[in-house]
Formats: C-alpha cells, sequence, structure tokens
C-alpha cells in the first residue's frame, strides 16, 4: 500500500501569482503538487508550459505531478522532464504508442503515468500498467476545475487496485477531478492513493476540514 498523497492543483491558483500558489501547498504541509498542462487542443481551455514548471522549479522542492492534457505528448516530454517535472502522466487517448513514450519518461529520470478520461474503458490502460508509475483516473472531463466529481468512475479504481495486486505492481493510483473533503475516503476505499484538489484545496487551504484531510493522508498508517 502506498502512503496516501494529497496533490493540490495549481490550476485552481492564482495564474498571475504561481509562486504564492506554491506557498499555499507548501504551508499546508503537503509534498506534491500537480500541474495541469493543456493545450486547447485535446482540452477547451489553455494553462502552463513547461518555461512555467522550469520557473517554479527554481522555488521549490515539491515533487511536480505533471498531467499532461496534450494533443502530442511526445513533442513535449523532453521539454517537461528538462523543466524539472517529477513525473509526467500521458492520456492514453491521444499517446499513439505508449509504450515507447512510458519507457522514454523514464530514459529521462521522471515517474512515468497513464491517465484516461471518464468515456475511456479501463481496459485501455491494463496493457500499460507494467511501465506506469502511476495511473490516474479522470472523475471529470478535463479542461476545467470546479467540475462536479463523477461517482461512476470509482469501479476504474477497484479494477487498478485488483489489477496491481494480482500482478505484483505497485504504481500509484491518482484521482482527480472535483474530489473534495466529502467524497476523498470513497477513492480511498475504492483503491486510490494520491488524492488530486484544486478547488477544494485552494478555496480552503487552511479550513480545519482540509487540514484533517492533509494530514490523514500524509500520518504514517
Ligand atoms: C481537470 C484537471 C484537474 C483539475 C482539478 O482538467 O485535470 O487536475 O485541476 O480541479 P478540481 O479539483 O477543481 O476539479
Ligand atoms: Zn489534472
Amino acid at each position: 500500500m502506498n502512503t496516501p498523497l494529497l496533490a493540490p492543483s495549481l490550476l485552481a491558483g492564482n495564474h498571475a501569482n504561481l509562486a504564492a500558489s506554491l506557498k499555499v501547498a507548501e504551508d499546508a504541509g503537503v509534498s506534491w503538487v500537480h500541474i495541469d498542462v493543456m493545450d486547447g487542443n485535446f482540452v477547451p481551455n489553455i494553462s502552463f508550459g513547461p518555461q512555467t514548471v522550469a520557473d517554479l522549479r527554481g522555488g521549490s522542492s515539491l515533487y511536480f505531478d505533471t498531467h499532461l492534457m496534450i494533443q502530442d505528448p511526445d513533442q513535449f516530454i523532453e521539454s517537461f522532464a528538462n523543466a524539472g517535472s517529477d513525473s509526467i502522466t500521458i492520456h492514453v487517448e491521444v499517446a499513439p504508442n505508449p509504450v515507447n513514450t512510458l519507457q522514454r519518461i523514464r530514459q529521462l529520470g521522471c515517474k512515468s503515468g497513464i491517465v484516461l478520461n471518464p468515456p475511456t474503458d479501463i481496459s485501455e490502460v491494463l496493457p500499460y500498467l507494467e511501465l506506469a508509475d502511476l495511473a490516474l483516473v479522470m472523475t471529470v472531463n478535463p479542461g476545467f476545475g470546479g467540475q462536479a466529481f463523477m461517482e461512476d468512475q470509482l469501479p476504474k479504481i477497484e479494477t487498478l487496485a485488483k489489477e496491481r495486486d494480482k500482478r505484483g505492481l505497485n504504481f500509484r493510483i491518482e484521482v482527480d477531478g472535483g474530489v473534495n473533503t466529502e467524497n476523498w475516503t470513497r477513492c480511498r476505499d475504492a483503491g486510490a492513493d494520491t488524492f488530486v484538489a484544486g478547488t477544494a484545496f485552494y478555496k480552503h487551504p487552511e479550513k480545519p476540514s482540509f487540514r484533517k484531510l492533509v494530514e490523514s493522508t500524509h500520518s504514517p498508517s
């Protein structure tokens, strides 16, 4: 069982002062931050590029969990690795050859991740689990923060947890989209160990309920 982790999503931070938003995450005691990269093509929104990651890297030792929501991940993985991403997660829907891409991410010295959108069947990612350090289940259609959590995606988490046990693997199971203090325990009970929270975190990083989530996800168990 991997140590549970909360990964605040910078997408919900202040884009004119991301360093301050990163500091909010640091001050909350987390060790990971989730960085959503959007290209206005694979998803209908634009967010950060490699330069953003490089500049943030200069002032932080947090683990940069980089989620590429872009049409051509192969074109950019090297830039994000060089910029200081710790993990790079690619969408199975747009990776023409996930085996090559996941191997390349590891060769570049990063942890590798594979992610699927809500309409995508879990069977699409199962062939690649041996090459992934992280499997991410989207619980919203990607593109925007602040959307409602899709409960019907929880069985995908259960399937990943079963496959991980069956094959003796230890990849992280991450959940992203609409995660909050109310639903994260259901994700955990399904088998998730890594919880992305954008809106819920940045709206109330200091609220006692969120502090409890941070502390509980970081307490050794
Ligand atoms: C959605 C992004 C998420 C987003 C989550 O496209 O991949 O990481 O930041 O934000 P919330 O927690 O607000 O749904
Ligand atoms: Zn994300």
